[in-house]
């Protein structure tokens, strides 16, 4: 297990991260009509995400976003390093246009979803590339020493940071009929990455130049993103860099170079029988 491995409401966490009181503070965050949530799994594209809804609802403004982190610009809500303020103060506290992120199950908010106007974006990635980037992500930020098969079997004791991916997307995609809450997939944002931008400016009331959204498809790049400090995190101290990078590969498919046959027809299994109801082609 990771460092500070501890399990809140049936589900694992890591004490590096969050802790009982402060997951219990979130259960009590209260949205407000202009706030913006996003929604996801680890390792489904989050950051990308990120980068894009800040560029949206800064005006494409490239400099003002160099000037800070994508954790500082778009914190994730459960986040609580130790000494620090935990991000649910900072959000409390803040008056500006309060954009973030969240890994953390519907119950923590759904009343507040239906309540307010926030604007919700849900992330989905298919599960093969999301276990696969997190087999990685464990190994550079858990220390994580096994080898991938040791880490499918975590998967399939549901036993990763965060839970189980078939039931945070049973969770989370139960919310779709809100009005307020749209979906987003990986793969499509990698295939129609400009048309992406569009939708993305047009769910959150922004209007922006075909120039503005050239300007974001273009810093939102997977190269310009690796090369960028502010997303790929090449300082954070709680990273091994010597196990590669935190904005890796950035591919499609990347699964099939690591699973065997039984993992394939596992995953694929679950995809019928957990998503397939869904309807999400
Ligand atoms: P890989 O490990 O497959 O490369 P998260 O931000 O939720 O932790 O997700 C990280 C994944 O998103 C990583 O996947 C990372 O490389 C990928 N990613 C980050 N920025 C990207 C971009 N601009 N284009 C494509 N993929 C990106």
């Amino acid at each position: 297990y990771p460092d500070g491995y501890f399990i809140y409401d049936g589900i694992p966490y890591t004490s590096t991260m969050c802790s009982v009181s402060n997951l219990s503070a979130c259960k009590e965050i209260q949205f407000r009509d202009d706030d913006v949530l996003i929604a996801s799994y680890p390792k489904t594209g989050t950051t990308w995400l990120q980068e894009m809804v800040y560029l949206v609802c800064n005006d494409a403004n490239t400099e003002k976003a160099k000037e800070s982190m994508i954790g500082d610009r778009v914190p994730c809500i459960e986040h609580a390093f130790q000494g620090k303020q935990s991000t649910i103060n900072k959000l409390k506290d803040n008056k500006q246009q309060r954009l973030m992120f969240t890994h953390l199950r519907t119950s923590f908010f759904e009343q507040e979803i239906k309540q307010s106007n926030i604007k919700v974006i849900l992330l989905i990635r298919n599960a093969g590339d999301t276990l696969i980037s997190y087999y990685h992500f464990y190994k550079l930020a858990t220390r994580y020493s096994g080898d991938w098969n040791s880490f499918f079997e975590i998967f399939q004791k549901k036993q990763l940071v965060y839970g189980d991916y078939y039931d945070w997307y049973v969770d989370w995609l139960r919310l779709l009929h809100f009005p307020n809450v749209i979906l987003m997939r990986y793969e499509d944002i990698k295939r129609y990455h400009a048309a992406s931008v569009e939708m993305l400016s047009r769910f959150l009331g922004k209007t922006l130049s075909s120039n503005e959204i050239q300007i974001i498809v273009e810093a939102t790049s997977f190269t310009a993103m690796k090369h960028n400090p502010g997303t790929n995190q090449k300082q954070n101290p709680m990273f091994d860099h010597q196990q590669g990078e935190f904005i890796r590969k950035g591919e499609v498919g990347d699964w099939k170079n690591y699973f065997n046959e039984e993992q394939t027809i596992y995953i694929k299994h679950l995809d019928e029988e957990f998503l397939k109801p869904f309807e999400l082609e």
